[in-house]
């Protein structure tokens, strides 16, 4: 059993969450839920409160009630796993830049690095095709947070295209196997190269290759979605948003990986040699 923490925002599939949370239940699970005001108004926080048997937490200024708690911080810690459904454009644009406005906003950012976040984008097609709205997804994306594209089929608004929330029986079993897989590879260290290596020919100049390293960071990803540990050996021109041990030529990243592979149990080599020496 995994303590699950449902963040719902204002779109119209909230409608879709308390089934959503009946089955979770059903799987064995606990379940909390975070609401923004604009969730409030599709749907009452006593429907929750009914079937999971928790209260609802909306506000992180209540008044004269449990002193001890800060409720953007326990209930993340609480939490195995963090889902927000429906997830608005406008929630998901605030989690993309920081923004920390509201108790469910807040919590997002106080989140622990291995609680993982699954975000169920859902809104009229205009708005989850806007490049604001896709930039925001990409930033999501590029933070860690997994996003559970929306369907196609017929909207509230009575237009019919992407972005519909997925039935809830799915994103039930989405969450089950993510908390089933969050344990595959514990106490499994893995070794990671990416990226192109530089082989220079004089000091300014040098061949490379068209490696990004992207590769090997969706190595990384896998790895820490599955409760594994990695140290990431890559030239400090890739992207990297892991803490990495920089090797710029073929020669550091050969010296690298020698330096640390006494420590692994699997290497993974997506990193691409200059080809040149
Ligand atoms: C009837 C109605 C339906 C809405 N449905 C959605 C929706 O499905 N998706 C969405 O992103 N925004 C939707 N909105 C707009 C959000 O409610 C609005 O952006 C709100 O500020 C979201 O606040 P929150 O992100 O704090 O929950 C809807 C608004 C109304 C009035």
């Amino acid at each position: 059993m995994s303590n699950v923490l449902i963040g719902v925002t204002g779109g119209i599939a909230c409608y879709k969450i308390p089934s959503l949370c009946r089955r979770l239940l059903d799987k064995g699970h606990s379940v909390r839920v975070i609401m923004t005001e604009a969730a409030t108004k599709f749907i009452t926080p006593l429907t929750f409160e009914s079937l999971t048997h928790e209260r609802v937490y909306i506000d992180d200024f209540r008044e004269g009630e449990e002193p001890d708690n800060i409720y953007h911080i326990d209930l993340v810690k609480w939490a195995d796993v963090f889902v927000i459904a429906p997830a608005t454009a406008n929630t998901i644009a605030k989690i993309s830049y920081g923004i920390a406005d509201n108790l469910l906003t807040s919590s997002v950012l106080a989140k622990p690095d291995d609680v993982p976040l699954i975000v169920v984008p859902s809104m009229n097609t205009v708005m989850y095709e806007s490049r604001q709205n896709q930039n925001n997804l990409a930033g999501l994306y590029e933070l860690g947070y997994e996003i559970v594209d929306p369907v196609i089929g017929n909207l509230a608004c009575k237009d019919v295209g992407i972005g519909k929330m997925p039935e809830p029986e799915d994103l039930a079993d989405l969450v089950d196997s993510r908390l089933k897989s969050r344990e595959e590879y514990k106490n499994i260290n893995f070794l990671i190269t990416a990226g192109g290596t530089k082989e220079y020919i004089d000091p300014v100049r040098f061949i490379s290759n068209k490696s990004s390293g992207k590769m090997g960071l969706a190595f990384c990803d896998s790895v820490k979605k599955r409760g594994g540990s990695f140290r990431l050996i890559c030239p400090s021109s890739v992207e990297a948003h892991y803490p990495a041990v920089f090797a710029d030529t073929a020669g550091d990243m050969l010296a690298r990986v020698n330096d640390f592979i006494s420590e692994c149990d699997i290497l993974i080599m997506a990193g691409a040699g200059g080809g040149y020496k």
